[in-house]
Formats: C-alpha cells, structure tokens, sequence
C-alpha cells in the first residue's frame, strides 16, 4: 500500500448486490491488483443518489457492498476501502472541477441520455432522433426534472479518480465513456492553468478488451435495471434455475454455422468462468453441431457457482460484525482523505482560492 506503486482506484454504486457483471468487469480485477499495486477502492454513495431516493435502502447498500467486498477478499491490509461520502474534500473538488466542465459534453454522454429517458418516463422509441431528448430535457416539466446531479455524475466521477492521482481505473465497458470524459477533463485543467496537477487515467485490463458481461436474457448486458442478474450472493438452487433458463436458440444447423446472439452471450459467459479446456469443449460440439445447450448450461452454472459460493458463505459473518466494517471504513476513509486533501489543496491554489 506504500508509495512508488501505481494508483488504482475504483468504485461501485450501493445500488442492491453485487452481481457477476459487477464481478468480471471491476471486483475481480481489484483482487488481482490489490497484491501487485497502491489500491484504493470505494462505495460510490453519492452517485447512487443521482437514481436512489429511499435513504433507508441507500444505507443497507452500502453495508451490503461493504460485506460483499470483503467477503470476496478485498483485504484492508491491502488496499484502502472507503465510502465516497466519507471524504468530503470531494465534493468540493467536484464544485470546482465543474467550473471547467461544459453542459453540452454532459447532456451528449450516453449514460445520462439513458437515465434522463428513464427519469421522463420516456421510450428509447419517443427519441429516435437523439436531438429530441435534450430538448424534452429542457422543456420537462419541474414534477418530472432531470437533476442536475445526474448531468454532472461524470464531473463527480472524474474528480473520484484524479483526488487520488490514479492511473489504473479497473471498469467494465460501459465505464469507458465516463473514463474517457475524466481523461478530458483532466488534459483541459492542465492546459488551461498551464500545470501538470492531473494524470489522465486508463481503464486496467487483464484482458484483450474491456469486459461487458452480457444477460442470459439474449441481448444487452447483464444491470439491475435490466432485471436479469445473477447475484454473486445468489443460493445454489436459485442461481442454476436462472441459468437453465437462459435464452437459447434451436441450436446449429450446419456445422461452423455463426452463432445468434444468446448462444454467443451464453459463450462470454462461459469464458469468463470456465477454463479453456472447458470452452474449446463446448466450441468445438458448436461447430460440429453435437452441442447440447442443456450441458453447457450445467457446467457454466457450475463453474459460476465455484466463484460466487465462497463469498455467498461468508458475507453473512461480515455483515454481523458492525464493529469490524467501522473500523475497515474508518482506516480506509484516512487514508483516501489525506490524498484528496492534498489534491485539493493543490487544485484550490492553482485556480487562485487562496489566503490573503
Ligand atoms: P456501477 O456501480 O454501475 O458498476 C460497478 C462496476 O461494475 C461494472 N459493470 C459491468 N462490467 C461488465 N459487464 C456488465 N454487465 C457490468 N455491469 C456493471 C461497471 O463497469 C463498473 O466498473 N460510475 C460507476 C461508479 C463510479 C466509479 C468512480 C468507478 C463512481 N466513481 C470512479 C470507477 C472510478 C458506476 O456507476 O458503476
């Protein structure tokens, strides 16, 4: 955890549990890195307001995620583990950052169109041309706003990785709008003040590309708001009828026929949990057209299972220690408040907020 490593920092949002999205595209990656780098790793709460508003379930969550961090080895020892609303520098440093932010490059960024269309009840349908979204955002009536909090959840991400200087950004593929905006963000502050405060961040990956776990639904990915997850928290019996159910086709007709998107997704899957052997296994009764989607689907339940029941078995240990995650809190929220606390000062005195 001691300096000349390179930072890593990265965060989910105590939306509910955690599930194998959440897993292949960041935790996973933060139990590899927490040995080799200077790992800071935290509870996005404040994002979570941008969509959340029941407090009480806000406060579960991020127990929740706490427990279900540690008890897939997230290691204090190792790395710092906080909640975002724990260092307040924060939200300080997101008014200022904001001040170099525009609202046009807030209102084009994918995910806030999503989020809008949903908070206006609107269809993806009603916005064919993506131009109508930005104007029904105008126009809503003040019952059914867009908040302002979920336009800048960029600015407030972005100042999430460079308060702690990270380098390595571990997310899944649907993050890499928002890191790309953060390395913007972060190229204009230095050139605008003539410094080098920032460094600009890259997504870390173990593999060839950034992951998307997709759903067993047939398309899209795997999310809470596409209802089709499966819970790193998720008892046996449960979890393999999720996966028997998965979407399927009528199977191949011709050998080395090209795979219809569920059969392809069910593959992703399969490569993400199962060994090599395993998937070639499978490819190969693919190609010959021998395959039996019923076995693949027992063995990649299987194999999830050998990842998620570890953890399953101990979160509930962790979650009735209260004493134990305060004190895991308390350690790391010290540790990232020192880092922001610098990066502020720094920040405050470059953009001319200084003492008389
Ligand atoms: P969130 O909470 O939506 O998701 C947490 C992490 O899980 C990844 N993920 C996926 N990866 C692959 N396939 C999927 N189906 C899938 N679903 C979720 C996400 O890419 C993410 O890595 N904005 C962030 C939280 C955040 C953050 C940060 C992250 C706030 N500040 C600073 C990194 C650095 C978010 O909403 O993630």
């Amino acid at each position: 955890m001691t300096n000349n490593k390179e930072v890593v920092l990265s965060g989910i949002r105590p939306t509910g549990n955690l599930h194998l999205g959440n897993y292949y595209g960041a935790l996973g990656k933060f139990l590899k890195l927490q040995e080799t780098h200077d790992c800071r790793f935290f509870i996005a709460d404040l994002h979570a307001l941008t969509t959340n508003t029941d407090p009480d379930a806000l406060h579960r969550n991020v127990k929740g995620i706490l427990a279900e961090y540690l008890a897939a080895g997230l290691d204090p020892e190792k790395a710092s583990i906080f909640v975002q609303s724990d260092v307040p520098e924060l939200s300080e440093l997101y008014l200022l950052l904001n001040m170099h932010v525009g609202i046009g490059e807030l209102m084009r960024t994918a995910s806030f169109k999503d989020k809008a269309r949903k908070a206006l009840g609107l269809d993806k349908k009603d916005d064919e041309n993506e131009d109508d979204i930005e104007k029904q955002i105008i126009g809503a009536s003040t019952n059914k706003r867009v908040s302002a909090g979920l336009l800048t959840y960029p600015t407030l991400m972005a100042v999430d990785i460079l308060a702690q200087k990270a380098r390595w950004v571990p997310v899944g593929k649907d993050q890499m709008q928002h890191l790309e905006l953060t390395r913007r963000f972060a190229r204009r502050f230095n050139q605008f003040y003539g410094v080098e405060e920032f460094i600009e961040p890259e997504n870390f990956e173990f593999r060839d590309a950034p992951v998307k776990v997709p759903g067993l639904d047939g398309s899209g990915k795997m999310g809470k708001s596409e209802g089709n997850c499966i819970y790193l928290i998720d008892e046996p019996k449960a979890l393999r009828k999720k996966v028997m159910r998965a979407v399927t086709d009528e199977g191949p007709q011709a050998p080395n026929s090209p795979m219809s998107e569920p059969i392809a997704n069910l593959f992703s899957l399969l490569e993400l949990t199962s060994t090599p052997d395993v998937v070639k296994h499978f490819r190969d009764a693919y190609a010959d057209c021998s395959i039996r989607y019923g076995d693949l689907k027992k063995q990649l339940a299987e194999d999830i299972l050998n990842v998620t029941t570890p953890i399953r078995e101990r979160v509930n240990d962790i979650l009735a220690d209260e004493a134990y995650m305060r004190r895991v809190l308390a350690q790391g929220a010290e540790r990232a408040r020192a880092q922001a606390a610098e990066t502020l000062a720094e920040v405050r005195h470059i953009m001319g907020i200084r003492k008389i």
